[in-house]
Order: C-alpha cells, then sequence, then structure tokens
C-alpha cells in the first residue's frame, strides 16, 4: 500500500468518526472536511469534545469508529509518530532548559535528521518565522508571542501537511490574546499550513477562521464559514453559542406567523411615536429595563409590551450626529425589527 501523501490535498477528512471514553461517547459519528491550506476551527464548550478530536487525528487515540483521511491517505494503523501532524498545544510546551534553536531542533534529532540537514532545516523556519535574532534565547526571555512563534517552529519543521492547535491563547490577558491572535493569523496566511484550531471562544473562532465546525456533547452541529454560522446558524445551540439570539414572532403580509433570530445589531429603538417610512418595518412598543455600558456599544435590554421574553438591542454609545439618542432604563421606546433581516432557525438542524 502506498502510504505517501498527496500533497495537493493535504487537507483532513473525518467520516462518521466516534470515539467512547468507557461509557462516555466524547465523538459521536463526526464527518468534516478540511479544505487545503485553510485556517479551520473546531469550536464548542467545554467538555464537547474537541480535544479528543484532536487526538484522534494526531494518533494519540483511535476512533471506535469511522475513518480520518490526511492528504487522501486513511490514518487507520498510521501510529501518531508517522502522521504528518504537528501540535502546538495551550502552554506551548516549550522545553525550558533548551535554547530556541534546541527546542526547534528536537523533533528532526528525535528522527535522526542528520546534523547538516538539520541546522538547515532550523534556520530555514526561524527565518520563514522571522525569529532569527531568538536563536540563543531560552522560553523564560521570550514574550509570549515570540514563545507562540517558537511553538510553531517546533511543529512546523518536520514539514507537517497540518498543523493542530488546541487553545493556544487561552492563557493569555484579553488584550495579549487579541494581538496574538492577528499574529497568529498572518503566519498562517504566510506558511500557507493547513490548520485546525481548537477553542471555546466565538470571537476567536469568527475572526481567525476560514470554516468553522461547532460541536455540541461530541456532535457537529454545523461546518460552514463564519458569516453563515453567525447569520444562519441551523440550530437554536448554535444561534446561541456563537452570540446572542433574539427569537421574535413574526407575522407575514400573507398573515403567517414566523419565529425568526435577530443579532441585537440588527435591531434598533427610537423614541416611540416614531412611524415607519419602510413597509418593511415592523414597531412594537416597549421599556428599558437595563442598559450595559461596552465602550463602543450600549446593549439595551427591552421588556416588549406584547412579548414575555426580553428583547437585546445593540446602539452606538456615542451616535453620530443627526442619530437617534441613547435610553436609559425606565424609558419608552419603539423597537425597529427589519421584517425580511431575520433568520429563521429550522427547528433542529
Ligand atoms: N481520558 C479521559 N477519560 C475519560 N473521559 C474523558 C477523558 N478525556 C476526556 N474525557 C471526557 O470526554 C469528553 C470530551 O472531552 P474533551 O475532548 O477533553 O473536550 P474539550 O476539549 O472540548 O473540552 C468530556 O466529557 C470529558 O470529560
Ligand atoms: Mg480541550
Amino acid at each position: 500500500m502506498d502510504t505517501s501523501p498527496d500533497t495537493t490535498q493535504s487537507h483532513l477528512e473525518l467520516a462518521s468518526v466516534s470515539h467512547w471514553y468507557g461509557k462516555v461517547c466524547a465523538v459521536d459519528s463526526v464527518s468534516l472536511s478540511v479544505r487545503p491550506g485553510s485556517f479551520f476551527t473546531l469550536l464548542g464548550p467545554s467538555g464537547c469534545g474537541k480535544t479528543t478530536l484532536l487526538r484522534l487525528v494526531s494518533g494519540f487515540l483511535d476512533p471506535d469508529a469511522g475513518s480520518i483521511r490526511i492528504g487522501g491517505v486513511d490514518q487507520a494503523g498510521i501510529p501518531a509518530d508517522r502522521r504528518r501532524v504537528g501540535m502546538v498545544f495551550q502552554d506551548y510546551a516549550l522545553f525550558p532548559h533548551m535554547t530556541v534553536t534546541a527546542n526547534i531542533a528536537y523533533g528532526l534529532r528525535m528522527h535522526r535528521v542528520p546534523r547538516d540537514e538539520r541546522a538547515d532545516r532550523v534556520h530555514a523556519v526561524m527565518q520563514r518565522l522571522d525569529i532569527e535574532d531568538l536563536r540563543q534565547r531560552y522560553p523564560h526571555e521570550l514574550s509570549g508571542g515570540q514563545q507562540q512563534r517558537v511553538a510553531v517552529g517546533r511543529a512546523v519543521v518536520l514539514e507537517p501537511l497540518l498543523l493542530l492547535m488546541d487553545e493556544p491563547l487561552s492563557n493569555l490577558d484579553a488584550k495579549l490574546r487579541v494581538r496574538i491572535r492577528a499574529e497568529l493569523k498572518e503566519l498562517q496566511q504566510r506558511l500557507g499550513i493547513t490548520t485546525v484550531y481548537v477553542t471555546h471562544d466565538q470571537e476567536e473562532a469568527l475572526s481567525l477562521s476560514d470554516d468553522i465546525a461547532v460541536l455540541d456533547q461530541g456532535r457537529l452541529q454545523q461546518q460552514s464559514d463564519p458569516v453563515t454560522i453567525y447569520e444562519k446558524p441551523v440550530n437554536p445551540f448554535v444561534a446561541g453559542f456563537v452570540g446572542s439570539a433574539n427569537m421574535l414572532r413574526l407575522t407575514g403580509q400573507n398573515g403567517v406567523r414566523r419565529l425568526c433570530m435577530y443579532r441585537p445589531e440588527w435591531l434598533y429603538v427610537a423614541p416611540t411615536g416614531a412611524k415607519a417610512d419602510d413597509p418593511n418595518t415592523e414597531i412594537r412598543t416597549g421599556t428599558v429595563t437595563a442598559r450595559e455600558y461596552f465602550g463602543p456599544t450600549l446593549r439595551y435590554r427591552v421588556a416588549l409590551a406584547d412579548d414575555a421574553s426580553p428583547v437585546y438591542v445593540d446602539a452606538p454609545s456615542r451616535p453620530r450626529t443627526g442619530q437617534r439618542d441613547t435610553f436609559a432604563p425606565g424609558d419608552n421606546v419603539a423597537l425597529y425589527i427589519p421584517t425580511d433581516g431575520g433568520w429563521e432557525i429550522p427547528d433542529r438542524g
């Protein structure tokens, strides 16, 4: 059997993959496909099976059912050290007593790559990652972003077809996380390597990914691009996990009632008494019951006169000239709903 991968399709394909830990089904018949060169994210709450999926792909665990193909090659029976998969862990797991050079060269030494070739490959990777100046430093002498580069370098020096990353930003504070997130995206694009990224953070997933797979309790809920995931979730779980979802009952011109999802920024509030000049806008009256200040935006909670569930509406915290005012709790408002702008969520995706 020919096990050499076809590098023109260095992607990943999972077909009905399941994994059980004793009686716990951690991964339940998951099928997904990762396009070559893409940034692919597994998104879901803690315990939904993300790490287990990465372990199955890297070969540290075997599936109980289903198949995994990397670059078109079925991975059944191929041990972890012979899979062309690189891994970046949450804490980067750099060897503290080794320099940057030694950290990156480590895998090549394990694979008994001759000294000269080793030096060439380590040098080439450091050049691509722009970390040559750091070569003699130890991990504790590096910033978070630099450590991440070294961790990526250590993985890509082995020329993997796939780079797997398990929540690599979750140990960082909020500000640093956003900066390193941007660096990571830039790095992935520069290397052009197919990447499977794991996170429970929807903002990270939406901003980084070409495609996202949303998981819940071991099951794939939806696989799509970020805009589709956010704007057209296939079920209430996805709708609620990737953002705030208002569910509103609208009556169409034909009298048919539809249940539609609206993100808070798809709606707006205005002083009562205003008239909709647009036939595709429905107006309901309500009262602001809470207001949260986020800096750039305000989020209002509005109790509607004719609906038990509160509606959340986002507005700029400092309206531009000529635009509507801001409101305070207790204010009566008109809620403007663009009737053709909602998304009718299928009952079950
Ligand atoms: N080694 C293990 N033994 C038993 N159960 C495990 C083990 N690892 C994970 N699990 C269980 O499998 C499920 C998925 O875990 P995991 O893949 O780590 O989720 P995630 O990475 O999304 O947080 C959870 O219910 C978890 O408790
Ligand atoms: Mg995990």
